[in-house]
């Protein structure tokens, strides 16, 4: 007798069992053809599930939009990785799901059984391992070999790349330009369908830049310098993003990114170059605009009204109140915010960015704020 089972208990419920489970003799022509046909129900059944199974997880893949549009060739080429990756995985699970239902809905055990019978013990299936052992490795090495090729394409930057230097500090980034006078803002400025290469730096802490329609992320780190290569070849405003926890201003550690068309880009730069430069109140305005210092401070010259720090037209008395002129009192306010903090503003608040404002813009700004306020 091959297998006993709980004969003790009940020896004709068993017996049924048993009759039940036992796969089908191969002895007669009637009985083979009968297993073959169900071996093809069986077929078209798991065929069935595996379809269901896969529409459902395909139309799940794609329904919700999960990610935003792209608005860069790398984030394309990324697209094309995950949904490769992606309809891999579907196809997996459909197959997976399909065995497990039709396991589930077949294989149930019967009613009254009590756990008390097992099915036949299996050992071993060489066609089966080898299949389960090298279809995977043929998918895996697959999006292996594609991600780095994809990889390889989005870390060229061409022949004549758009520099740009980014500084991450607590709880801000600010951007330049050198290759046009050093230009600085902290809104940052693309020409659409021009490579960008991104040197990072990290005044502080961890930082990680991410604007999500880029589909790419890079760290910043004090000490480090890290790179990034974006081709935007979309125009339109997107969000730039911390994505490392930095401090208690990490959520709001966010800027924007403008992709604009060739011809728009080239006039803002020569405009902005030179409304920043050559001195005089109306440069010491546009770095005003440009730095965005209107987002926290009121100041009637430039028509600034934020109110997340002290209200700028009155700079005088706040110079007097520190015993200092006013030109260095402004000056030192711009390179070491907290060197002399507001009563009822919070210290640590205004970033230290300006500190790294090319002299030029630094002197235009003192001018226009010492000039403006007095
Ligand atoms: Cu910087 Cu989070």
């Amino acid at each position: 007798m091959p297998w006993e089972g709980p004969l003790r208990k009940s020896p004709k419920k068993t017996a049924e069992l048993q009759e039940r489970i036992r796969l089908p003799a191969r002895e007669s022509p009637r009985v083979a053809r009968l297993a073959r046909t169900v071996r093809r129900g069986v077929f078209w059944q798991l065929l069935l599930f595996t379809l269901i199974a896969g529409v459902i997880s395909v139309g799940m893949a794609l329904y919700p939009a999960w990610l935003p549009a792209t608005a860069s060739e790398q984030a394309d080429r990324i697209g094309h990785v995950f949904w490769f990756t992606t309809i891999i995985c579907a196809g997996i699970f459909a197959v997976v799901a399909a065995v497990l239902v039709y396991s589930l809905l077949k294989f149930r055990a019967p009613r009254g059984d009590n756990f008390e019978t097992d099915g036949k013990p299996i050992h071993g299936h060489t066609g089966l391992e080898i299949a389960w052992t090298a279809v995977p490795f043929a998918l895996v090495t697959a999006i292996a070999i594609f991600s780095a090729i994809v990889l390889g394409k989005n870390d060229k930057v061409g022949d004549n790349p758009l520099r740009i230097d980014v500084t991450a500090q607590q709880f801000a980034w600010s951007f330049k330009y050198p290759q046009h006078q050093n230009l600085a803002a902290t809104v940052l400025r693309l020409p659409v369908d021009r490579t960008v290469r991104f040197h990072f730096a990290a005044l502080d802490v961890l930082h990680s830049f991410w604007v999500p329609e880029f589909s790419q992320k890079q760290d910043t780190v004090p000490g480090i310098d890290t790179y990034l290569t974006v081709t935007p070849n979309k125009t339109g405003k997107f969000p730039i993003v911390c994505t490392e926890l930095c401090g208690l201003g990490h959520a709001v550690m966010r800027s924007t990114v403008i992709v604009m068309g060739q011809r728009a880009w080239q006039q803002w730069v020569s405009r902005a170059g030179q409304a920043t430069s050559g001195g005089g109140a109306s440069a010491g305005k546009a770095v005003f605009t440009e730095q965005g210092c209107a987002s926290c401070h009121t100041f009637k010259p430039a028509g600034a009204t934020g109110t997340v720090g002290p209200d700028l037209d009155k700079l005088p008395e706040f110079a007097q109140a520190a015993g200092q002129p006013l030109e260095q009192f402004v000056r030192e306010s711009i390179v070491d915010p907290d060197a002399h903090v507001e009563k009822g503003f919070p210290p640590n608040v205004m970033p230290k960015t300006y500190k790294t404002l090319p002299d030029e813009q630094l002197d235009a700004l003192v001018g226009f704020l010492t000039e403006g306020a007095s």
